[in-house]
């Protein structure tokens, strides 16, 4: 494999978001998000960590980006921290806050890293939680426009690629189904109401995305010459068997997954199965939104790890459907006639299925008027690699780039239109629920002593991305 097999000024690059590496988390006058709250609830993540260090790229950026420049990546996907720009989510202004962001953009550009900034990766300002329940109110809606309009303005000279929303998805369903991230909503949790509030977030989520694209779109694009989208989560799905029933499980899987947000925002409303299923709990588009999110990207981030075989759990069950799954009515199994599907990663969401990332970003491309794609997450966590040497030693995961890279190239050739990949993640990081317990990263990192140490995947990327060679 190697950079000169993909088409010509594609672009490689790592992903990473703010809360995960910056630390300095309630330090240089940033207000806290929800996470920040969320992580203090004690048992909510592994050994009780937060992310108030982290990896430190708040001072370490240098380094880093240095890093990324000595790997031959072009771009690095990070993401902006809400309440670092406006601490209290609207009104006053943190410019030290203005001023990190000035210095990386800075910084990479100045290193021939192309920066692709994302506005929003799960770290809402927690002050806007407290004042009007945040993502459940419409109320979010202006103020999100509001601080997305404010990034256009100050960084958009220099960022000509801007992401509004990193898996809504994950927000509207772990943040309020099963409670696993923050605000850690579900109705046998803390507080909440799983059987709506969900369906609320994720409205008020695309009309946020869409009003946000909109300030783009009429006040900076055609001087800035930039483009605006939305990442989303999806993965690699095939029926357990062939019957009709496991099909049409398959078609709700993916319309549950990434119709809930791609469908609306390409053609104006939910999926047809969700609109059946959840019926008067989806919230409707009045005739002005509608035509405010048709058509609101300029190309679309898919996140790719995994791939899963669906049942229709009506049918015969042969193992038990994962929880979180609200309204779904599907099952996920890991095994096909006994033969599994891949090996597990660390997390226990993530199996190695190369046809996943074929299968995922092709559905995309014919069931979505083939969009531009850029392919904005893919990686492993290996089981296992927590001392530095065994997490140097990292096979598994060049196993893993190189056969989804692979698979991603042979979609290209199929005629999906992809102009990017990232890898998650340059560093080990902070991995939400499983805190520092769960390693992403190319490149080692001593959570103690914040030292990096490339792993074997770092090297053989390095070499894969050099310029001019063919094979
Ligand atoms: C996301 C992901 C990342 C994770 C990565 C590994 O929302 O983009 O949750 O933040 O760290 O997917 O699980």
């Amino acid at each position: 494999l190697s950079r000169g097999v993909f088409p010509a000024g594609f672009t490689f690059g790592t992903a990473a978001s703010a809360y995960q590496v910056e630390g300095m988390a309630l330090k240089d006058g940033r207000g806290p998000s929800i996470w920040d709250t969320f992580v203090r609830r004690p048992g909510e993540i592994a050994n009780n960590a937060t992310a108030d260090v982290t990896v430190d790229e708040y001072h370490r950026y240098k380094e880093d980006v240095d890093i990324m420049k000595k790997m031959n990546f072009d771009a690095y996907r990070f993401s902006i921290s809400w309440s670092r720009i406006f601490p209290e989510g609207a009104g006053r202004v943190n410019w030290k806050g203005v001023d990190y962001y000035n210095r990386l953009i800075d910084y990479m550009l100045q290193q021939g890293i192309t920066p692709y900034a994302n506005l929003y990766h799960y770290d809402l300002p927690d002050a806007l939680e407290k004042k009007y329940y945040g993502l459940l109110s419409k109320r979010v809606v202006d103020d999100f426009a509001n601080y997305a309009d404010f990034c256009f303005k100050t960084f958009g000279d220099r960022v000509k690629n801007w992401m509004t929303f990193n898996e809504p998805r994950v927000v509207a369903a772990l943040g309020y189904d099963d409670g696993k991230f923050a605000p850690g909503r579900c109705t046998n949790c803390s507080a909440g109401n799983s059987a709506t509030e969900p369906y609320i977030v994720a409205h008020n989520l695309i009309l946020s995305h869409a009003s946000a694209a909109k300030r783009y779109r009429e006040k900076y694009q055609a001087k800035q010459k930039g483009r605006i989208g939305i990442l989303l989560d999806f993965a690699g799905y095939e029926p357990l068997t062939d019957s009709q029933d496991d099909k049409d499980a398959t078609q709700r899987a993916r319309d549950f997954h990434l119709g809930w947000f791609l469908h609306p925002i390409i053609y104006g409303e939910y999926p047809k199965s969700m609109q059946a299923i959840v019926q008067d709990r989806l919230p409707k588009f009045t005739e002005e939104e509608i035509k405010m999110v048709k058509g609101s990207i300029d190309y679309v981030g898919i996140n790719e790890y995994s791939g899963y075989y669906i049942f229709d759990p009506h049918s015969p069950k042969p193992t038990k459907p994962i929880s979180y799954q609200m309204d779904w009515n599907t099952g996920f199994a890991y095994a096909r006639n006994g033969v599994p599907i891949g090996p597990r990663a660390n997390s226990w969401w993530l199996y190695i299925v190369p046809w996943g990332m074929y299968n995922a970003v092709t559905y995309v491309k014919e069931h979505y008027g083939n969009p531009v794609i850029i392919l904005s997450e893919n990686g492993m966590d290996d089981p296992g690699n927590v001392t530095l040497q065994q997490g140097l030693h990292d096979t598994t995961r060049i196993n893993y780039y190189k056969s989804y890279m692979t698979e991603l190239k042979r979609a290209i050739d199929d005629g999906a239109n992809v102009i990017g990949y990232f890898a998650w993640s340059l560093l080990d990081n902070f991995e939400w629920k499983s805190g520092y317990t769960s390693r992403f990263g190319l490149v080692y990192v001593d959570f103690k002593t914040l030292r990096r140490y490339p792993k074997m995947s770092a090297y053989w990327f390095k070499n894969v991305l050099q310029r001019g060679k063919k094979n």
